[in-house]
């Protein structure tokens, strides 16, 4: 295929593509038979590559994809399946098996409008609710095609993956119904919740390596050592197929869509997606939302070629993968428009309003496409119909209560501040009746006298209340300011 042609222009950044849009709107007649279409859609987007219409929707190197780390390669153990020197790019023809295989075996979750955010958001927002799944994600998808894909010896044998969360929750389950052994190297760091959920479930659950690139180092080794099948969460061909699966659900839920924004972690979820929603219906913008903390996909999107992404620690631990899939990113190529990512603060917001409006406890990696809207970076699909992922809800209850406190202070509800008062009788009681009066509630109130530098007859108290809205912590500031000298405001 022309893909494999050099590409020597630098690295271009992903846009919107008109251009690509209309190519493939003029072929959709073809797309009766998923796999013609897909040839005739690689044939475009190669010969554009060729001719150098790129219109910066293939942004990545036509050469194969290279890894700058040895991405799959542990102690020697390379997984055949997930070869960066060897792209896979997997074709619409295995999502449409992967969706008939998989019906019965995992929930057909709602997709619904939501009636205030649509308001709010000014376009008509609708939710595809996969947290509701029974492992509290989509990931069940791909494990369980990636199980029923097995021969009889490989059954018999068993499977391996590495994960922190949600693919191992996906495949001990899976693995339990379908009565195929599993096991999961889960890295020191996962959750306990998940650690104990995939015993439940039955599997073989080792925890190893201080992080998934150990734990995954560990499991390549078990899995040639003991015959094994290692299933990558983010890149093997079936777990792409599979998790498509849930772009041909979205299209037979909700007509006329013009944009589905997809969380993007190690990019098997929006490679699948995008190959099903582009193939029947090239109209629909498909974007990917990563978090600021690990923005691997864009990276190696932009570098076009896979780049080792350093991450932080996040709210949305589900798509903190350094180096995106090889298959995933040549799969998605050219099919996905627009790439953002979002801050923890929106990310947080965006789980807060979530249960708030929605009644729906949703994970930080499942709720990224919400803090896009929220934090203003899609303004294009103002008026637009749009579907947003809702890929998860498996969040620790005690990170659930600190996101809530940290969404509550991103949206002025929760707010801190320090003033000065008289430390005569009845100044506290002066702040606080002050406060009580604008309709504030206190959270927490203490007070430093030994560091102030003015007359010792002052005293410092910090404050933390709880308000109505962003207008009333304005409104009490101002009613602090009128009567105090020395207000330290943190809004
Ligand atoms: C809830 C949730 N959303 C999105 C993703 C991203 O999926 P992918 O790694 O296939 O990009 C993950 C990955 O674990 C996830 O757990």
């Amino acid at each position: 295929m022309g893909r494999k042609s050099p590409n020597t222009s630098p690295p271009k950044k992903l846009a919107v593509d008109h251009h690509h849009h209309q190519t493939r709107k003029r072929i959709a007649s073809v797309a009766a038979d998923g796999d013609a279409y897909n040839r005739k859609v690689r044939e475009i987007d190669s010969s554009a590559i060729e001719n150098g219409v790129t219109n910066g929707t293939v942004p990545l190197s036509t050469s194969p994809i290279e890894s700058k780390e040895m991405h799959d390669n542990s102690a020697g153990h390379k997984d055949p399946h997930c070869d960066p020197d060897n792209p896979r790019i997997i074709q619409f023809s295995e999502i449409s098996a992967a969706a008939f295989n998989i019906k019965g075996g995992v929930e057909r979750t709602p997709c619904t409008r939501s009636n205030q955010l649509s308001k709010m958001l000014g376009m008509e927002l609708y939710f595809k609710k996969e947290f509701l799944q029974v492992t509290g994600s989509f990931k069940e998808r791909g494990a369980r095609y990636a199980l029923l894909k097995l021969t009889k010896e490989q059954r018999d044998l068993g499977v391996i993956a590495a994960s922190a969360g949600n693919h191992a929750l996906a495949l001990s389950y899976h693995g339990q119904q379908l009565g195929i052994p599993v096991t999961v190297v889960m890295p020191v760091i996962a959750p306990l919740m998940k650690i104990s959920m995939c015993r439940q479930y039955g599997a073989n659950v080792m925890v190893q390596g201080a992080n998934i690139g150990v734990a995954k180092e560990i499991a390549l080794g078990i899995a040639f050592e003991k015959g094994y099948k290692y299933i990558n969460g983010y890149d093997h061909p079936d777990i792409l197929a599979g998790q498509g699966t849930l772009g041909l659900e979205v299209l037979e839920q909700v007509s006329n869509i013009d944009a589905i924004i997809v969380p993007v972690g190690g990019g098997g979820l929006i490679a699948g997606v995008a190959l099903a929603v582009k193939t029947l219906n090239p109209s629909v913008t498909v974007i990917g939302v990563e978090g600021e903390s690990c923005p691997s996909f864009q990276t190696s999107l932009n570098a076009g070629q896979l780049i080792n992404t350093p991450c932080t620690s996040t709210l949305a631990d589900g798509l903190a993968v350094p180096t995106v899939g090889a298959n995933a990113m040549a799969t998605a190529r050219g099919l996905v428009d627009k790439v953002v990512s979002v801050c923890e603060e929106s990310i947080a917001l965006s789980i807060l309003r979530l249960i708030e409006i929605e009644k729906a406890v949703v994970e930080g990696a499942g709720a990224v496409g919400l803090a896009a809207l929220l934090s203003g970076k899609l303004p294009e699909l103002a008026g637009k119909r749009v579907v947003c992922l809702l890929c998860g809800g498996n969040i620790d209850t005690t990170v659930l209560g600190r996101t809530i406190e940290r969404g509550l202070a991103t949206d002025g509800r929760l707010i801190h501040f320090e003033v000065v008062v008289s430390d005569r009788p009845g100044g506290i009681a002066e702040l606080t009746a002050l406060l009580s009066q604008s309709g504030a509630s206190i959270k927490d109130i203490f007070h430093e006298r030994a560091w102030l530098r003015t007359d010792v007859f002052s005293v410092r108290v910090k404050v933390v209340c709880e308000t109505r809205d962003r207008e009333h912590a304005v409104e009490l500031e101002n009613v602090l300011k009128s009567h105090y000298n020395d207000v330290n405001f943190n809004l």
